[in-house]
């Protein structure tokens, strides 16, 4: 059994063979989003140099070329974060709309400022975020991959008091 097969759960393996089938044979690196995005998930939501080793080894990819993409793309984290990762989107359409007020209202409400997490590790602010492509529903975040859009300060607590 390889390095990687004990390091990747069987079901992160299982996903990320899922996505292996879309590309040729020759082309695992393809899959490498899917796959940190998977790894990420197995381990509450950051990676570790370990677990991205075998992503690498899974994909037959140099770990250099899988730190690369994990420290450029905004979803990845490396470092422990909270069980809910929340990103307000502040470029200009949500900027316009008040985008500064929900981000001040979440530093109050949490007691943490941007890239922080809360004391009970229930929730992480990532760093700024830019536009996440929902420009008509400004001010807008996302948790956990979904969106909440025409945010208020009263429709922000709703949310996240609504959350595990
Ligand atoms: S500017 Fe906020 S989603 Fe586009």
């Amino acid at each position: 059994m390889s390095e990687a097969t004990t390091i990747l759960t069987e079901h992160t393996r299982s996903a990320i063979d899922t996505w292996l089938k879309k590309y040729p044979e020759d082309q695992k690196q393809s899959a490498v989003l899917e796959a940190l995005r998977q790894a990420q998930h197995q381990n509450n939501g950051f990676l570790t140099a370990e677990l991205m080793d075998a992503v690498a080894l899974y994909l037959d990819m140099s770990s250099i070329a899988v730190y690369e993409v994990a420290s450029f793309y905004s979803m990845f984290e490396t470092s422990p974060v909270g069980r809910h990762s929340i990103s307000v989107c502040t470029n200009i359409s949500c900027m316009l709309m008040g985008s500064d007020k929900i981000v001040e209202h979440l530093n109050n409400k949490l007691g943490i400022k941007l890239g922080e997490t809360t004391a009970d590790n229930k929730f992480f602010m990532k760093r700024e975020e830019e536009c996440l492509a929902a420009c008509c529903g400004g001010p807008m975040m996302m948790i956990d991959h979904q969106y909440y859009e025409n945010l208020t300060p009263e429709k922000v607590d709703e949310i996240l008091d609504g959350l595990d």
